[in-house]
């Protein structure tokens, strides 16, 4: 077990966002942070720790206002899985308090790639400057309003990326995690918490939200925002493949067998040779290292009946059941029953033009939820890239959740909207985010050249 651990917890305000890293939370000697797969941190060490209660604190590293915990969860299979949060309390919190689950867009299969790492660890990580900004963005914007914010690893230790069942258990458990941690949360009275998250995190926000009504029960999540959500896998498969974003989909697909050996078992004898080692490579290499080598895959190509794989009954079982908001019940798939209905009040954002998260399937699944009852505000914005729609968005979403909060809740069915309401870079726009987050965005602006709609 380590014990040199130096946090360092005012580092995210100073630090610049694309310069790595954005917080050096422990400093471990002159090599830098062991990875995950060599760092016994993220192996428990006590005794029993498979029967305590999911979101248990199994080991913590002590710090002023930023920790890093290890956390009991329920694998997808609902076997005892170890994973890790970091959580953050707010220079000066609101009171009764307020928490912000965010899930970020981890994106990998490689267990190697967590978030908790990133944090720890910066460019030394390996994770995308999206992942890094889109931490940062979220993380600010709730700590400058008082907020508690907990960011677990939500594929759980095997990086079960896009294994919606583990997402949730994982997610709403590193929750639970932070409500467990009174060296970061003094006393959870009264407490209200929302779920955040875009892209591979707006998927685990998706799921979590719709495991709140079965798996959450007991948990005050009042609302969720999120956005660029994958719906299901083979439009998101069909659109990445032969692109240079097809890392993604072979991480889709490689993060689900991650999740279920059911289903490595059918790659076994389904994939090419060459699909066997995309595969293991996409085990091993974060999205920094992966997108060059598969760009332009063709994703069926690595297996031997290409296309039709997709008509196998094994394959048909798990993309029939992770599609969002269809119930899932089979115990095989999921320890927790649920029945696929987002419960909560959310907010839903998605660019009708994204070239990475297909928006074909959205309007349809948004209808679905609204037809049972949801309470959605669905917004479609045209022309965005799927990067750019997160933080054009930043306003609408951050204000949703802050309304929501603050006992602001008018969202009681559905509702949808066509663009943004608060547009980057306009006053109402930088209100909604506050000073710090507004710095984030003016600066990714400022070093990417990338245009918002809006701002000038
Ligand atoms: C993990 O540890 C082994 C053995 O010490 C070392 O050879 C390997 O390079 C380490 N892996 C990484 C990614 O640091
Ligand atoms: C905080 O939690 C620890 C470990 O669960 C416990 O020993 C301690 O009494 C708690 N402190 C307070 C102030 O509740
Ligand atoms: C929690 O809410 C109850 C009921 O409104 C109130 O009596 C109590 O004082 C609150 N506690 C805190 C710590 O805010
Ligand atoms: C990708 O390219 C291959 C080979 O050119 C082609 O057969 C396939 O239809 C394309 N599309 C997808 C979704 O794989
Ligand atoms: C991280 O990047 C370094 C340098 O490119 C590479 O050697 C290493 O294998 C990468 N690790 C992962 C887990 O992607
Ligand atoms: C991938 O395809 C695009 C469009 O055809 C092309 O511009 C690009 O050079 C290709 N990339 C690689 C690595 O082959
Ligand atoms: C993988 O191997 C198959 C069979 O040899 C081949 O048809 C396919 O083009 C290969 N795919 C890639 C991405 O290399
Ligand atoms: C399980 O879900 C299916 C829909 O996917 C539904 O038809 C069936 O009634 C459910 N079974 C139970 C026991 O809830
Ligand atoms: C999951 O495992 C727990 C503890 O081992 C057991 O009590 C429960 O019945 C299992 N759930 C399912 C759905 O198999
Ligand atoms: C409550 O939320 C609505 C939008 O849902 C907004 O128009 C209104 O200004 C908010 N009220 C307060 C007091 O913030
Ligand atoms: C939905 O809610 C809005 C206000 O939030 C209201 O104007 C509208 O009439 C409601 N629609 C239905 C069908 O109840
Ligand atoms: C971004 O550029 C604008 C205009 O040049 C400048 O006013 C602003 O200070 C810069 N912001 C950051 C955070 O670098």
């Amino acid at each position: 077990m380590r014990t040199a651990a130096a946090f360092v917890a005012t580092a995210l305000a100073a630090s610049s966002v694309l310069a790595l890293p954005i917080l050096q939370l422990r400093a471990l000697g002159p090599d830098g942070p062991l990875v995950p797969s060599n760092d016994s941190f993220y192996e428990p060490s006590s005794e029993g720790w498979q029967e305590l209660d999911n979101g248990a604190i199994i080991f913590d590293f002590n710090a002023r206002s930023v920790y890093q915990v290890l956390y009991k969860t329920t694998s997808a299979t609902n076997e005892s899985d170890a994973t890790a949060a970091t959580l953050f309390s707010p220079a000066e919190p609101v009171s009764p308090p307020k928490i912000l689950l965010f899930l970020a867009p981890i994106d990998s299969a490689s267990p190697d790639c967590q978030v908790t790492y990133a944090l720890e660890n910066g460019g030394g990580s390996n994770a995308t400057d999206f992942l890094q900004t889109s931490v940062s963005l979220d993380i600010t914007w709730a700590l400058s309003k008082g907020y508690y914010v907990a960011v677990p690893d939500h594929e759980g230790s095997k990086a079960a990326f896009i294994s919606g069942v583990t997402e949730a258990l994982a997610g709403l458990d590193g929750l639970r995690a932070l409500l467990n941690h009174n060296e970061t949360l003094p006393s959870a009275d009264n407490y209200t918490a929302v779920i955040s998250g875009y892209s591979g995190g707006g998927h685990a926000s998706a799921w979590a939200s719709q495991f709140l009504s079965s798996y959450g029960q007991d948990l005050n999540v009042v609302a969720a925002a999120y956005g660029g959500v994958p719906v299901d896998l083979t439009s998101t498969l069909d659109l990445l493949s032969n692109t240079s974003g097809a890392y993604l989909a072979v991480g889709a697909l490689t993060g689900l067998a991650n999740a279920y050996p059911e289903l490595d078992e059918f790659y076994q004898q389904a994939l090419n040779p060459n699909g066997t080692e995309t595969i293991e490579l996409a085990r091993t290499t974060c999205n920094s290292g992966l997108e060059a080598p598969l760009a332009n895959v063709s994703v069926y190509s690595l297996f031997k009946d290409g296309e039709a794989v997709l008509q196998e009954p094994t394959m048909r079982k798990y993309i029939a059941a992770g599609r969002l908001g269809q119930p899932i019940n089979d115990t095989s798939l999921t320890p927790v029953a649920n029945d696929g209905l987002v419960s909560i009040p959310a907010f839903q954002y998605h660019s009708v033009t994204d070239e990475t998260v297909a928006y074909a399937p959205v309007p349809a699944y948004y209808q679905g939820q609204c037809a049972r009852g949801a309470k959605i505000h669905f917004s479609a914005s045209p022309g965005l890239a799927h990067a750019v729609a997160f933080f054009a968005y930043a306003g609408d979403a951050f204000t949703f959740l802050d309304n929501a909060l603050n006992g602001n809740i008018t969202q009681t069915n559905c509702t949808d909207s066509l663009g943004i309401e608060k547009l980057p870079g306009s006053p109402e726009y930088i209100e909604a985010l506050g000073q710090d987050a507004w710095s984030i965005v003016e600066m990714i602006l400022n070093a990417t050249g990338i245009a918002l709609p809006g701002s000038s």
